[in-house]
């Protein structure tokens, strides 16, 4: 197979930068693209981190723009967040933002799509009454049902609250998630990132599902078998 070519919507972000560091030390895969939205942050990954990068505001770019971002790659990673900074930038980001990427997949002709979404987005009742992030669940449910509509090979990551540790490559199985108090469900990014760079190399294990994702106690090859 040839090496997979791989943009990644918010690479500037604490997982994606993680993850623009795994592509690119994998001969999996060809050089990797960030798409962020500063001049400055197009030389540091550029010159610095050694990948291609191109800048490309997800909030303010029309879905063409972004077409023209990411023709001729064969997968987008969506992990772009407005980081609770006011509702309408989660909507214009979290929920629009992925919403148009996803568009421009479709457009594009890049079948393969991974997002990372929030744990449990499709239960009202575990978030509704999380202080202060009503209006993110609402943009990340509203995302994911648009991505699940669409024809995309999708794969929509449900981590649960993110940590800067370093990551163990063990995740809870999703027959024994209810089995962990909710304080603990938690992920650390650089298992977030490892995850989304197993799901590009396990299609048949990942494509067209919601995986809840959370640090536990099975390796990453046997959690993918049981998805
Ligand atoms: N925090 C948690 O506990 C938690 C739990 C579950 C899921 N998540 C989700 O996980 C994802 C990744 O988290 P993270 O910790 O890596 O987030 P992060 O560090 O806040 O990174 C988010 C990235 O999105 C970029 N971004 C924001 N607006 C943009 C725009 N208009 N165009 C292009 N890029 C834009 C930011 O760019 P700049 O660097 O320029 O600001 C930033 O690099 C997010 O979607 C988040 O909602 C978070």
């Amino acid at each position: 197979m040839s090496p997979l070519k791989v943009a990644v919507v918010g690479a500037n972000g604490k997982v994606g930068r993680l993850l623009l560091t795994q592509l690119k030390n994998n001969s999996s895969f060809s050089t990797p693209l960030a798409i962020v939205r500063t001049q400055e942050q197009v030389a540091h990954f550029k010159n610095i981190v050694g990948v291609d990068a191109v800048l490309t505001d997800i909030e303010n770019a029309s879905v063409n723009e972004i077409v023209d971002a990411i023709k001729g790659y064969d997968a987008v990673v969506f992990s772009a967040g407005a980081g609770g900074k006011g509702v309408e930038r989660i909507f214009t980001v979290d929920l629009d933002g992925c919403i148009k990427v996803a568009e421009a997949c479709e457009n594009a002709g890049v079948k393969r799509f991974i997002v990372v979404s929030a744990f449990k987005a499709e239960d009202r009742d575990f978030w509704w009454n999380l202080k202060g992030l009503r209006s993110y669940y609402i943009a990340k449910r509203s995302a994911d049902r648009e991505v699940r509509r669409s024809n995309l090979d999708y794969t929509i990551l449900q981590p649960g609250s993110l940590e800067l540790n370093e990551g163990t490559g063990l995740f809870q199985p999703l027959d024994k998630l209810e089995e962990k108090a909710s304080a603990f469900y938690s992920v650390n990014r650089e298992d977030v990132a490892s995850f989304i760079t197993q799901s590009l190399l396990h299609p048949d294990a990942t494509v067209r599902k919601s995986i809840p994702l959370v640090n536990g106690n099975e390796p990453v090859e046997k959690f993918i078998q049981s998805l």
